[in-house]
């Protein structure tokens, strides 16, 4: 663990902190849509958030996670039960950001690898193929944790996702 890293369960009252970080998270795969109808912003400047962000405060499945180091924010997770692979799991990694000043620093090899040991059991990753950094982030991450059983990094072309998708067990500390 990173010292001063903390990774907290978003309060309800915190939800439009991350509003505004999925507008950071939005704007970084925007990058990734060039040439595509994909990614723009509304005419207020802002961009049209599909995820339901309502969600993560009503579901019990769901999990919203701030990062802070040293009190500073520098990321933000979203979890969930529902796989991009259709085969169950206990966890999902939704969403997952490092805010770009603390990025290669670590941050979000601890952040995962916390929340990997804080909930044991089945997990999902899915990474767009044009996502190239976040693919080798996964890798690393999921495959340098102490208590990982099994790992395996299916690629999928079909239409309801195109780039890979990471399957995993944790095992108890
Ligand atoms: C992907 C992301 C979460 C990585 O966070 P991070 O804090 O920078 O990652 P770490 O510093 O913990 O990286 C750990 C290791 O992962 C790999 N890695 C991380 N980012 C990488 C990149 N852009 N390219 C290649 N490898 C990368 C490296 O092996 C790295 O170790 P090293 O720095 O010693 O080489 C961050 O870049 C991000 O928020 N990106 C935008 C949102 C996103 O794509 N989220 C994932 C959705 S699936």
């Amino acid at each position: 663990m990173i010292d001063g890293l903390a990774i907290d369960s978003a309060r309800a009252d915190e939800q439009p902190v991350i509003e505004n970080l999925v507008q950071l998270y939005i704007h970084d795969f925007s990058e990734l849509f060039a040439g595509t109808p994909r990614g723009d912003v509304a005419a207020d400047g802002r961009y049209v958030v599909d995820i339901p962000l309502a969600n993560w405060w009503r579901e019990a499945d769901h999990v919203p996670l701030l990062f802070r180091l040293h009190g500073t924010l520098a990321g933000f997770a979203l979890l969930n039960a529902h796989t991009h692979s259709g085969a169950p799991a206990d966890h999902n990694i939704a969403e997952f950001f490092v805010l770009r000043k603390y990025r290669r620093l670590g941050v979000g090899r601890a952040a995962a690898q916390a929340l990997f040991s804080r909930y044991p059991g089945r997990w999902e990753a899915a990474v767009m193929r044009a996502n190239t950094g976040a693919r080798a982030f996964w890798h690393q991450a999921i495959g340098s944790h102490p208590a990982l059983r099994h790992m395996e990094a299916a690629e999928r072309g079909h239409f309801t996702w195109d780039g890979t998708i990471f399957r995993f067990v944790i095992g108890p500390a």
